[in-house]
């Protein structure tokens, strides 16, 4: 992997991207950044990145071999190796809350943004975008509720934080990402990821509203499948939602 490191850029999927229309871009180069001027989160919302306190990185792929429909799994790649870096750094207990928030203690920790080129209906090249917490120690008042850090994790824990390191964690969180995409273009399905991901799926055995656009309904989750839906039951009949057309909500609380 080539990584490339600036104090402060305006966000690292922009950056890359823009090194990508230039051209000449190596895959797996991956662009952190200690602070993003204008860190971009899902549905155009913003990120934010303070000065030094958080993961903010991003990796340039070309998955040229998997169709457009597939690209949002490498999402649930991404999801899955925060999780497991965070467990293995620092022994955090995460979940998952379908498609990808990573959350510890009930609140989210990390986000991702997978932004797509295609030409055609064929993926050009592929960004993934990993904002982590780290030592934040506030959040913006509408997400304070539902934030955490992981400094503020292990703390709640009992636990040291002199240990923990942006940059430890962004290498460590690509290379199991590495790993797990790999295994993903051979396999070509997510079967590989599927126990740790659903032994972590925080929806499971809950009621979740489905906001199908034919009309929002209630029903319980059961588990992702290997292509990435989330399977639920509704009178006793089980339905795949794909995280594309409709967006799951728990209707209690965050999760
Ligand atoms: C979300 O809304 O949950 C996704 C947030 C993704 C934030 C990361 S930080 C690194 C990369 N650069 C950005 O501008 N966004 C992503």
């Amino acid at each position: 992997m080539n990584y490339i490191y600036y104090d402060e850029i305006d966000s690292t999927n922009n950056e890359i991207k823009r090194k990508l229309l230039e051209g000449d871009v190596p895959e797996f180069t991956v662009i952190s950044a200690g602070r993003q001027t204008a860190g971009r989160g899902r549905s155009g919302h913003d990120w934010e990145s303070p000065k030094d306190v958080s993961v903010a990185t991003s990796i340039a792929l070309y998955p040229r071999e998997v169709s457009c429909e597939a690209v949002p799994r490498l999402t649930l790649i991404a999801a899955v190796a925060v999780a497991e870096a965070l467990e293995k750094l620092y022994g955090l207990k995460t979940a998952i809350k379908w498609p990808n928030d990573i959350l510890v203690s009930n609140k989210k920790i990390c986000g991702i943004l997978t932004e797509l080129s295609a030409k055609d209906n064929h993926v050009e090249n592929v960004v993934v975008g990993i904002g982590v917490n780290v030592h934040n120690r506030t959040f913006p008042e509408e997400i304070s509720h539902m934030a955490i850090s992981v400094d503020q994790a292990l703390e709640q824990m009992g636990k040291p934080t002199d240990n923990v390191h942006c940059k430890e964690l962004t290498e460590a969180i690509w290379e199991c990402f590495l790993t797990h995409y790999q295994e993903f273009l051979r396999q070509q399905d997510l079967s590989e990821i599927l126990d740790f991901y659903n032994a972590r799926l925080i929806n499971k055995g809950r009621v979740v509203k489905v906001l199908d656009p034919k009309g929002a309904y209630e029903a319980v989750a059961k588990e992702m499948t290997k292509t990435g839906e989330l399977l639920v039951e509704k009178d006793e009949k089980l339905i795949s939602v794909d995280s594309g057309e409709v967006s799951v909500r728990g209707i209690y609380g965050y999760v």
